[in-house]
């Protein structure tokens, strides 16, 4: 029984860790939300100088510079979410769901690598 209760428990930690790392970022799905949403404004390649970043003061943000890449996670991940108030950048809470935020966080890290 006790061996059992201790085998039990060590599966249940070992599980949990697992299944909160269960959704990794998928470069991949990243790279289609960036095409679909981010691509007119910061470019193919992320450095700001999409289709309508010439319309846009301040312009779209160089997604390849060492300001951007210095910034956490956590910071990218909440102007992603909430728009950065006066530019055009817009808040994705609404229009993307979370795993897709973190998707396209991971791909926008691959920029200028
Ligand atoms: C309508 C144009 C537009 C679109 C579309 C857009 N952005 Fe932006 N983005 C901007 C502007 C403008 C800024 C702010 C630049 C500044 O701070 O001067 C910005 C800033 C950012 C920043 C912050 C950089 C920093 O220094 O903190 C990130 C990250 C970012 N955008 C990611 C995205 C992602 C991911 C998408 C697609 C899901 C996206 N943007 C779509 C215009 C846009």
């Amino acid at each position: 029984m006790r061996v059992w209760l201790s085998g039990s428990l060590a599966f249940m930690c070992w599980s949990g860790v697992v299944f909160a790392d269960s959704h990794p970022a998928n470069i991949e799905t990243g790279g289609s939300v960036y095409r679909t949403n981010c691509v007119s404004c910061h470019g193919m390649k992320g450095r700001g100088d999409g289709p309508v970043a010439v319309h846009l003061t301040p312009p779209p943000a160089d997604l390849t510079s060492q300001t951007v890449k210095q910034k956490n996670d956590q910071d990218l991940l909440k102007t992603i979410r909430e728009g950065k108030p006066g530019t055009s950048m817009p808040a994705w809470k609404s229009g993307l769901s979370d795993q897709q935020m973190e998707d396209v966080l991971a791909y926008i890290r691959t920029f200028g690598e």
